[in-house]
């Protein structure tokens, strides 16, 4: 149902300021996350990048994906395996089961986990 067939009905003008906010809102950050950042050997490499990428790997990732979570809630992660977009898009969209954070951590921080995970320092 469109919005004018859902008004016609009703006293609905205020839920319709709301909603389209909303989706005002959501296409805004969604404009955002379309462009895949470029992922530099200097990015990678960054040492601030990496040890924030760890802060967000610790307080959320590591419930799902650690070595001492519960076996079976996520794959065991093949860093090796990945390329950084592969990574970001996960974690910017997630994929079945993997929740998505763009809502909650904003692209330089993405950005920030990718590195932490492609680095030596990774420590599941
Ligand atoms: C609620 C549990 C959960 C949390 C929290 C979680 N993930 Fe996931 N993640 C999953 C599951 C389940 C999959 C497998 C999805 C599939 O392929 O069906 C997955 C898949 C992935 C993949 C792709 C792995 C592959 O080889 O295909 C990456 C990368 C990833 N997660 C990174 C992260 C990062 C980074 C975070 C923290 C920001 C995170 N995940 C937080 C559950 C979780």
């Amino acid at each position: 149902m469109t919005p004018t067939q859902f008004c016609a009905a009703a006293v609905c003008g205020s839920i319709i300021v709301i909603t389209s906010s909303g989706i005002g809102g959501a296409l805004a950050q969604n404009a955002e996350d379309e462009t895949l950042p470029e992922f530099t050997e200097e990015f990678l490499a960054d040492a601030q990048n990496i040890t924030a990428g760890a802060e967000i790997w610790q307080a959320q990732c590591r419930h799902c994906h650690g070595n001492s979570a519960y076996p079976g809630k996520a794959p065991k992660l093949k860093p090796r395996r990945y390329k950084p977009e592969f990574v970001y898009i996960r974690v910017t969209n997630g994929f079945g089961k993997m929740p998505a954070w763009k809502a909650v951590y904003n692209r330089d921080q993405r950005m920030d986990v990718v590195a932490y995970i492609l680095s030596s320092e990774f420590s599941p």
